[in-house]
């Protein structure tokens, strides 16, 4: 079995290698451009992760791990259109530095690619994977689709923002370990086990990154502070603090998310105050905890040892501290 930081540079090899053609040069540029920005590429280690979990040589899922971080990096550069992100990993966002079309066409020719790296995959698990890799790419459009209509909703309930996160962010965590284990010859019961252990780490993943929106540290964050603030998304902060601001805090809230014109930085603070008032935060962590908790029980059911179990867990803890 081979350590975590050895299957990271079997990755960062692996991105190293991805190749796209050179013309149009708009077309191809922005994907050379995102991908290089890094990112943590935890959905790629997942997959490799996973495979050598169930006693397979990671090799063996390094084209599915590509694909999967191929179309990651895809879904951001639409979901960064959508959400009108300046910021994506400390630098300008696809669409800012050239423009909403060529983010548009590069993403759907990131699909493109991620399809073809998934072809690469030994053919006897062919079906499987696709039919994986498919389901949650669905999965993910559904789910920015919510998020979206969210944006203009305000009844939306705690219950269908943990479904909305579901989709647009935890199946893909865990399609991702679901590959891994389909390379790695899993049972059935193991694939799945492995499948709802990634989806609970994945909804507390976005209830993290909807905390780190509001509270992280900018310069290490890479992306705007506060943008889901400003577009009023309805994370599970704001859901939270308005089931449990009352007078003043409720007014405050209530006029924020109505105004049509605003100072960004006196929103962002005016709702922070209320969240900070109200403690939500840690409610928020509160919850973040309870999905892992059943993503661990989850874990646990999986039947191989624990010495196997060790380098998932760990990254596991490490996302869960993560501060970007
Ligand atoms: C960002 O994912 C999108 C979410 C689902 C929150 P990551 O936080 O994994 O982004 P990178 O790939 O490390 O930049
Ligand atoms: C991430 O949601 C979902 C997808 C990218 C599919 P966010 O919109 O919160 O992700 P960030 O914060 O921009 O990375
Ligand atoms: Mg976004
Ligand atoms: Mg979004
Ligand atoms: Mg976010």
């Amino acid at each position: 079995m081979q350590t975590t930081e050895q299957l990271q540079n079997i990755l960062d090899q692996a991105i190293q290698n991805l190749t796209f053609p050179d013309q149009p040069k708009h077309l191809y540029e922005p994907i050379k451009y995102i991908i290089n920005l890094g990112g943590k590429r935890v959905r790629p280690l997942l997959v490799l992760l996973s495979t050598e979990l169930f006693g397979t040589d990671a090799k063996e899922a390094i084209h599915a791990a590509m694909a999967i971080e191929v179309f990651h990096n895809f879904t951001l550069v639409h979901d960064d259109i959508m959400d009108n992100a300046p910021l994506r990993r400390g630098k300008a966002t696809v669409h800012e530095k050239w423009s909403t079309n060529t983010a548009i066409l590069s993403g759907d020719v990131m699909m493109v690619e991620a399809n073809k790296n998934l072809a690469k995959v030994n053919p006897i698990f062919l079906k499987d994977v696709l039919d994986t890799f498919n389901t949650t790419a669905q999965g993910v459009c559904e789910g920015q689709q919510l998020d979206m209509e969210f944006e203009q909703r305000d009844d939306v309930s705690i219950e269908e923002y943990i479904n909305m996160i579901r989709l647009k962010t935890a199946v893909l965590l865990g399609g991702a370990l679901k590959l891994g284990a389909i390379i790695g010859k899993a049972s059935e019961k193991d694939a799945d086990l492995i499948y709802q252990f990634g989806e609970n780490i994945g909804i507390a993943f976005q209830l993290h990154d909807d905390i780190l929106d509001v509270y992280a540290d900018p310069d290490k964050f890479g992306k705007q502070v506060g943008g889901d603030i400003i577009a009023n998304k309805k994370t599970f902060l704001l859901l939270k603090a308005f089931e449990q601001a009352k007078d003043e805090n409720l007014e405050a809230l209530e006029n924020w998310t109505s105004y049509k014109k605003f100072d960004v930085r006196e929103k962002v603070n005016a709702v922070k105050q209320v969240y900070d008032t109200l403690d939500i935060q840690n409610i928020a962590k509160a919850s973040m905890d309870e999905y892992l908790n059943k993503a661990l029980a989850l874990f646990k059911q999986i039947n191989v040892s624990d010495e196997a179990k060790f380098n998932l867990l760990t990254l596991t803890t490490q996302l869960m501290a993560r501060e970007y």
